[in-house]
């Protein structure tokens, strides 16, 4: 099979095979040197980010990709500052964005509002986060660090802790590990377990075990990505309170983990990794902040056709 990205939307990381995530690693990988000095591959193109949800790092990492590759940005980070707020629909939005921008990141709160914009868009759509469904090109962030940092991702031993029912980078990135030789832990309070169907896929794929304490695996694993509880998604803000702090990765949780543990989080952190984390070896959630910005050059040149 041809891999095309040109033009291509990314809604899902589901709509990528093992070979064109792989090629978008190792195009991250020669990204890399690209973000030091810069590049006009991209000059005249323009990024509309459309945020109707907050970010710091997805947002801002868009914009610094497409700058470094000499191209601009326009968007909204409030979508109260678009008129969205006069009453504009999504669509019409959508509908006129596409003549000002080459490509557009969107963020909202509705699962399935990516795949809306991309049927009426003539540009491409990239999902930079919808609901709690998916957040594709964070996944690809974290796979790329995964494979930085322990030179593989197959036969890793995997374990992700927290709001597995909320949480939509996790969904994406269990989504992604289905296509790799792991073995995945998943830990997380009762009621924020993975959801039915998407649990049923992942378990018919690879070795999936739930666990309620990750001291039952911290001696055996490879891998730790913390996730915080998604505050926001909750329908019962009730709910939220009584979950709060129910994990938390500290220095006694870490003290039989193996030497070459990496933690990873796709922040922002709350309160479940604590700060005397960041000063030991295993931590390794901010490295994967910077590589957001060599994946996302990535993406860009490939969805407008400067790299193949
Ligand atoms: N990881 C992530 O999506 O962070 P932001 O919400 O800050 O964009």
């Amino acid at each position: 099979m041809v891999m095309e990205f040109r033009n291509r939307n990314i809604i899902s990381i589901q709509d990528f095979t093992r070979k064109e995530i792989d090629h978008v690693l190792k195009t991250s990988q020669v990204m890399e040197p690209v973000a030091k000095i810069g590049s006009s591959m991209l000059r005249g193109k323009i990024l509309a980010t459309l945020f109707f949800e907050p970010s710091t790092r997805t947002r801002l990492s868009f914009e610094a990709a497409m700058q470094k590759l000499g191209g601009s940005t326009i968007g909204f980070s409030d979508a109260e500052t678009s008129s969205a707020k006069k009453g504009e629909n999504f669509v019409d939005t959508i509908r006129t964005v596409e003549n000002y921008a080459d490509v557009i990141a969107l963020r909202h709160r509705l699962e399935g509002a990516a795949s809306v914009a991309a049927e009426y868009s003539r540009v491409p759509i990239i999902n930079s986060g919808t609901g709690a469904q998916e957040h594709p090109t964070q996944a690809l962030i974290d796979l790329y660090t995964i494979q930085k940092e322990r030179g593989q991702i197959d036969n890793l031993k995997i374990a992700v802790i927290g709001d597995l029912r909320y949480g939509r980078t996790v969904h994406s990135l269990v989504k992604a590990l289905m296509q790799y030789n792991v073995e995945l832990f998943l830990v997380s309070p009762e009621i924020l377990r993975m959801q039915g169907s998407l649990l049923r896929e992942v378990k018919s794929k690879i070795s999936v075990t739930e666990i309620q304490s990750l001291d039952e695996v911290m001696s055996e694993i490879d891998v730790l990505y913390v996730t915080r509880i998604q505050q926001e998604r909750f329908p019962d803000p009730g709910e939220y309170v009584k979950l709060k702090g129910t994990y938390r990765v500290d220095l006694k949780s870490v003290k039989t983990a193996k030497k070459d543990l990496i933690i990873l989080h796709p922040l922002p952190r709350i309160d479940e990794i604590a700060p005397e984390i960041d000063q030991t070896p295993y931590a390794r959630y901010f490295q994967q902040v910077g590589n957001g910005l060599f994946v996302r050059m990535a993406i860009l040149s490939l969805v407008l056709g400067a790299t193949k």
